[in-house]
């Protein structure tokens, strides 16, 4: 897909991954709409900060309709970023984070999506990508609820790629192991030492995914720093 001139959904654009991704989509010539529950700290002509807790469904119909107030019904991207995690043992683990965390990684996921949906049917084309993490492939003690919301944003994105290929749309998993942003601190963890990747090697591979050729998918995609 070429990207100028194209509209882009970005949850969780504030910071990180998603604000990496965003800054590169700007530099392509694509306006993205953030979507946060807090004000991002940055503007740029072409970025438009829209406030809702993607946890919650009416929020989410609500930045969607103000999104189509904002640049219409031609939404070519969508970003499933944000998310959060938990980390310590399953039986300290309170219910209510256990629920927070597959409301905002899995149930959020699924409300953004479904909005979008049937515009891109509509106009035969779309791109989503849902951030998983290594952690939708494997076991990490200590990271119970995540691993299961991971492993579910896993299975979602290839069931949705079966489900809207045909409709001219693609979704595609990228899974990143360990990147540098505020996501261990949202979690309460010490800095770690690990040589982690940057938040603009995984926008690189975003934007990478979105500029191949209609007929050329890449389903999944997993990254890693080299030597962590
Ligand atoms: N960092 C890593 O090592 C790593 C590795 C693999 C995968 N990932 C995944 O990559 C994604 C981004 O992570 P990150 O490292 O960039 O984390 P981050 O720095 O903590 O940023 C998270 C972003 O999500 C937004 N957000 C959180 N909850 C939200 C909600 N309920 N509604 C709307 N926006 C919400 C935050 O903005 P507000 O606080 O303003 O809402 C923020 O912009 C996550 O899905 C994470 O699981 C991260």
């Amino acid at each position: 897909m070429d990207l100028l001139n194209k509209n882009a959904i970005v949850t969780g654009s504030s910071r990180g991954i998603g604000k990496a991704i965003t800054e590169s989509l700007l530099e392509e010539g694509t306006t993205v709409i953030g979507w946060n529950r807090t004000k991002p700290g940055f503007e740029h002509e072409r970025f438009h900060a829209i406030q809702v807790d993607i946890a919650d469904e009416h929020e989410v119909r609500r930045a969607f309709e103000e999104t189509l107030d904002l640049v219409g019904k031609e939404i070519q991207i969508l970003i499933n970023n944000a998310g959060i995690g938990y980390k310590g043992t399953t039986e300290e683990m309170p219910a209510s984070e256990w629920r927070r965390l597959f409301n905002v990684n899995v149930h959020g996921l699924f409300y953004t999506t479904q909005q979008v949906i049937p515009l891109m049917k509509e106009m035969k084309e779309g791109h989503i990508i849902n951030i998983s993490s290594g952690a939708g492939t494997t076991g990490i003690a200590g990271m119970v609820a995540y691993c299961g919301t991971k492993h579910a944003v896993h299975g979602i994105s290839h069931a949705l790629h079966a489900e809207l290929r045909y409709d001219g749309i693609k979704v595609t998993c990228l899974s990143p192991g360990s990147v540098h942003s505020n996501f261990s601190k949202e979690m309460g963890s010490p800095p770690s030492k690990t040589n982690k990747m940057r938040p603009e090697d995984i926008a690189y591979s975003v934007v990478h995914a979105l500029k191949a050729h209609p007929n050329y998918h890449y389903v999944d995609m997993e990254v890693r720093p080299l030597q962590p």
